[in-house]
């Protein structure tokens, strides 16, 4: 009576696993074969990331003239992620955007800082 239900859940455990090792082929086969496509998902990943900032920045960075609002196309990388970075951790103060770059992770905000930073 013990050995039914044991035998039944090796096997699915056992079909289970071979699904797995197949979805891990699966897996290496396309990331043997796609690197352009990642590179392409990866860049739509951070326009995604970066249309939430147009509200007020503008599109593409290019705040609208007579706007309070800075520019931020074409800053530089590092002054960008410096002042990303500072308005997280409350260093500068802010009316908003120490509240925004907590949404982020460090990952996203160098990605968003590279991206405005090669934006002309
Ligand atoms: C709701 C409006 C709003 C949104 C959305 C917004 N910002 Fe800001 N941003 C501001 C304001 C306002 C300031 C001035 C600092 C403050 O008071 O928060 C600022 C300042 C900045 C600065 C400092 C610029 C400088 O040279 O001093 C950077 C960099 C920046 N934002 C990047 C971003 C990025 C990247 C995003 C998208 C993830 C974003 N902002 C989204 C309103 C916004």
């Amino acid at each position: 009576m013990n050995k039914l239900p044991l035998h039944g859940s090796r096997g699915s455990h056992n079909s289970l696993s071979s699904g797995l090792a197949r979805a891990a082929g699966l897996v290496l086969a396309l990331s043997l074969v796609a690197p352009a496509w990642a590179n392409d998902s990866q860049r739509l990943r951070t326009r995604a990331l970066a249309a939430t900032c147009a509200h007020c920045h503008g599109t593409d960075g290019h705040a609208v003239a007579g706007e309070p609002l800075v520019s931020l196309a074409g800053l530089s990388k590092d002054h960008l992620l410096t002042q990303l970075l500072a308005f997280r951790t409350g260093q500068r103060p802010a009316t908003i955007m120490h509240q925004i770059t907590r949404g982020y992770s460090q990952e996203q905000l160098e990605e968003l800082s590279v991206y405005f930073a090669a934006l002309k």
